[in-house]
């Protein structure tokens, strides 16, 4: 729960640009920080559901339709960024978040829909690179406290099979946020952090399309909205969710056990292959040693 003394980068009146922020998890932190009074900017390419946004964040926030901006963006157009930049610090004159979030789902295995993958690497890839190169950018010359969270995915890490598409653009976007985290924190008084934000199974405009009833695995987007509030507290660089079938320990083994592919040099994927099912299961139950 965000208060007046949780982050003191945020700060009732300073802004935030939230891109993918009609829907799901984007709008359950636009919500939040509205509430706690900060001057929110959503940007999305869905002209309908921003306009829906705008108005409910409008009731929410404390000077109303005066801090609350909604800009019509592709985040694959750099040329959008820029134009949201110039409204977002136009309105605000200052901006305390910068959230790279919007992302497209459809994509395939390596050898289908190329079409969907070139859509999902523009949005997912090049729609967080611009923001980072322009309102990120912006924000560093400013040299006022700030974050950038861009959103992953474990799906980047894990890389299931599947969404081979999904899992490559998430996985560019958990090494693009490692690095600006490095350079950031590199450059002298610079007082802006990256972070990047690990959602698990959230019920959001996604799979809403596809599922009429939040299934209790998921997580809601206000959840994941709250535990990204918690991570930036504690200055977390990979702020990794929960959801109601995955504990954070079941993720770490995930983890570990991918990364474990390389380093035993199995086979790529070993999780899903036949032959390894017995050891992968075994290495989920396998007592671990207590933390130092
Ligand atoms: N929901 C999950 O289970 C889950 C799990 C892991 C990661 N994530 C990530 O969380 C983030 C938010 O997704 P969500 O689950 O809230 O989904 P969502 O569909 O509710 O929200 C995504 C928003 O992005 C917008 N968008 C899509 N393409 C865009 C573009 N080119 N330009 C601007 N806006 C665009 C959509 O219109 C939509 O409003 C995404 O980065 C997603 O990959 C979600």
């Amino acid at each position: 729960m965000l208060t007046e003394t949780t982050i003191s980068t945020f700060a009732p009146g300073r802004g935030a640009v939230i891109t993918g922020g009609a829907s799901g998890i984007g709008l359950a932190t636009a919500r939040q920080l509205a509430a706690f009074g900060m001057r929110i900017c959503i940007a999305d390419r869905d002209r309908a559901t921003l306009g829906k946004a705008q108005q409910e964040l409008t009731g929410v926030a404390r000077n109303g339709a005066d801090d609350v901006l909604a800009v019509e963006t592709d985040v694959s157009s750099p040329d959008d960024l820029e134009r949201l930049g110039e409204q977002a610090f136009g309105r605000f004159g200052d901006i305390a978040l910068l959230m790279n979030n919007a992302a497209a789902f459809r994509g395939g295995d390596a050898l289908s829909d190329p079409e969907g993958w070139r859509r999902i690497l523009d949005v997912n890839v090049s729609g967080v690179l611009n923001g980072v190169q322009s309102i990120g950018r912006a924000m560093v010359e400013r040299g006022k406290p700030g974050f950038i969270v861009n959103t992953g995915s474990k799906q980047g890490i894990t890389t299931p099979p599947g969404n081979t598409a999904y899992n490559v653009s998430k996985a560019a976007v958990k090494a693009l946020t490692e690095g600006l985290a490095h350079t950031l924190r590199n450059l002298p008084g610079c007082q802006i952090s990256a972070h990047l934000l690990i959602p698990g199974f959230t019920y959001t405009g996604d799979a809403a399309k596809r599922i009429p009833v939040k299934p209790a695995a998921a997580w809601s987007a206000e959840q994941v909205a709250e535990r990204l509030v918690q991570g930036l507290e504690r200055n977390e660089f990979y702020i990794l969710c929960q959801d109601n079938e995955t504990t954070r320990d079941q993720d770490e083994r995930r983890i570990l056990w991918a990364a474990g592919d390389l380093v035993e040099n199995r086979p790529a994927l070993s999780r899903w292959h036949p032959d390894y099912k017995d050891a992968f299961d075994a290495f989920m139950r396998m007592p671990r040693p207590a933390a130092k």
